[in-house]
């Protein structure tokens, strides 16, 4: 059986930090489908369409992370979403500057994984 403790979260170096060479290798470029889905509960936002574009504007290194706690350590790393309210020694006080060019993403997933 799964284990009970064991989350998802993912993880994404977004196009400014790929294009700022914070991530040697890039991967995919972020589909209209895929982010609707993904910021679903953002979609009324007034900033929503600026982040759509944003957000599709260029390769992102993605990853999904597993383990107990993951969700909560992978947004201690990235900081705050505005990046003058994050701590230094986060990705995000330490290399962003704008909220809307804030490099990095961070969201708790449900994955279902197969128990076999
Ligand atoms: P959110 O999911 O709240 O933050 P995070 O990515 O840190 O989990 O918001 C998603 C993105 O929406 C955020 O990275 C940048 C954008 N955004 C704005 O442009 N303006 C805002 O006021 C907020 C809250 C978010």
């Amino acid at each position: 059986m799964a284990d009970p403790r064991c989350e998802h979260t993912f993880l994404a170096v977004k196009p400014d930090g790929v294009q700022g060479g914070l991530v040697v290798e890039s991967s995919v470029v972020l589909t209209s489908n895929l982010l609707h889905n993904h910021y679903t509960e953002l979609s009324s936002k007034i900033f929503f369409p600026g982040l759509m574009e944003y957000m599709s504007a260029g390769p992102v290194f993605a990853m999904v992370w597993e383990g107990t706690n993951v969700p909560s350590m992978g947004k201690k790393m990235l900081g705050a979403t505005k990046p003058r309210e994050s701590p230094t020694g986060t990705i995000q006080g330490d290399f962003a500057v704008d909220v809307g060019l804030n490099i990095c993403h961070g969201k708790k997933i449900a994955l279902w994984v197969n128990p076999d």
